[in-house]
């Protein structure tokens, strides 16, 4: 069975290593010595001012949100996973979708302008796949118009813009570091900025607001625990290497199959990419479902990543934000793109099975066509 994706296990006796450390200190949560360790080696890695490691993707998110003051309007991607929509509706914010743009599925700056209002406070952003954004675009909109601006970083780890890390980008970035992700922590993600005020802000906000025996402000329980910092630190180090697997995977897939049928986002000029999906473009939702088809019959799973647009979501659809919910681009795409199996140890004869069959189901429906 070959999945979209395989989480990378560092040796065990690494990793017990760590456990025996565990074991010594008894300090398995709240801000723990390898938690400590971690985010120091996290910044060094990235080259960031202020990284807060929390347990997830997500609720960096809605941290970033809350500590910015967002409580109205955020104009955001429809292309993106759902926890993006999920955290602007969970922070009691309105979603206003800016259609994507046709070459790389990154949000149209000429998109976002037009959808500004008085109550617009923010662009919520995704680097789509690991690859940046227009973020000289985005940045002057935003400063034309006074809105924060935070990117959902959470595909980027080890992806560079302008030789910098991409999560150094905006007023906030968030990372994930779910086991499927380039790096990860098992669960996991940060949150990155170089405001030192809002810095502390966050530092706060993981831990319900706790200052000593005082309370600093409303919070959130978003810390993590020196189990999942120990992971962390036997992954990091293996970064560059697992980056380097995942380009020669690439390459495979690259070499092998039929691009006269299958089109791919282009990336950004100026990123160092960290190779986190491989999408594929197909002609039609029809055929897309076949290619899925064909693979699932041999055991081999293809994800629809992202499905649907998420201005399509149930529950975004409300009478009152109707006017953000044509994204045509957007809805297009979700329904032709496919997440084909990409990780550090797929091998190029799996990557040649896995092609073949791709290569042949899209021939077959358009000899049928
Ligand atoms: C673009 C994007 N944002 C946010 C998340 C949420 O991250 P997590 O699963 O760590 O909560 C994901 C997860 O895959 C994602 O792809």
């Amino acid at each position: 069975m070959i999945n979209v994706t395989k989480s990378y296990l560092p040796d065990l006796e690494e990793y017990t290593n760590y456990l025996k450390e565990i074991w010594e200190t008894v300090h398995l949560t709240n801000d723990g010595p390898l938690l400590r360790k971690l985010e120091s080696q996290l910044k060094e890695f990235l080259g960031v001012k202020h990284l807060k490691f929390c347990t997830n993707g997500t609720v960096v998110l809605q941290m970033a949100l809350k500590a910015l003051g967002i409580n109205k309007e955020v104009i955001t991607t429809p292309f993106s996973y759902v926890a993006t929509t999920n955290a602007i509706l969970w922070e009691g914010c309105t979603p206003v979708f800016a259609d994507i743009r046709p070459d790389d599925f990154n949000i149209d700056p000429a998109k976002i302008e037009p959808l500004i209002t008085e109550n617009t406070q923010a662009i919520m952003a995704t680097h789509v796949y690991g690859n940046a954004c227009q973020i000289e675009q985005i940045q002057a909109i935003a400063e034309k118009h006074n809105l924060k601006v935070i990117y959902d970083a959470a595909h980027t780890f080890g992806a560079t813009y302008n030789d910098r890390s991409i999560l150094s980008y905006g007023d906030v970035s968030t990372c994930s570091f779910h086991a499927t992700k380039v790096f990860h922590t098992v669960e996991g993600g940060c949150i990155v900025t170089d405001d030192d005020e809002l810095a502390q802000k966050l530092h706060f906000y993981r831990s319900f607001g706790h200052r000593n025996d005082d309370y600093f402000s409303i919070g959130i329980n978003a810390k993590n625990s020196e189990f999942h910092a120990a992971m962390g630190l036997c992954v990091l180090p293996k970064v560059p290497d697992l980056i380097a697997a995942r380009r020669q995977v690439f390459s495979y897939y690259n070499n092998r199959l039929d691009f006269t049928r299958i089109t791919r986002p282009s990336l950004t000029p100026g990123v160092g990419y960290n190779y986190a999906y491989y999408p594929i473009v197909l002609d039609s939702e029809e055929t897309l479902l076949r290619v899925a088809d064909a693979l699932k019959a041999q055991d081999i799973t293809p994800r629809r990543y992202f499905y649907p647009s998420l201005n399509k979501l149930p529950f975004v659809i409300t009478s009152d934000n109707d006017k953000a919910q044509y994204c045509p681009i957007s809805e297009d795409v979700a329904l032709r793109v496919l997440c084909l199996p990409l990780y550090p140890s797929l091998s190029e004869a799996e990557v040649d099975q896995i092609s073949g069959i791709v290569n042949e189901a899209i021939a077959i429906v358009s000899e049928n066509a």
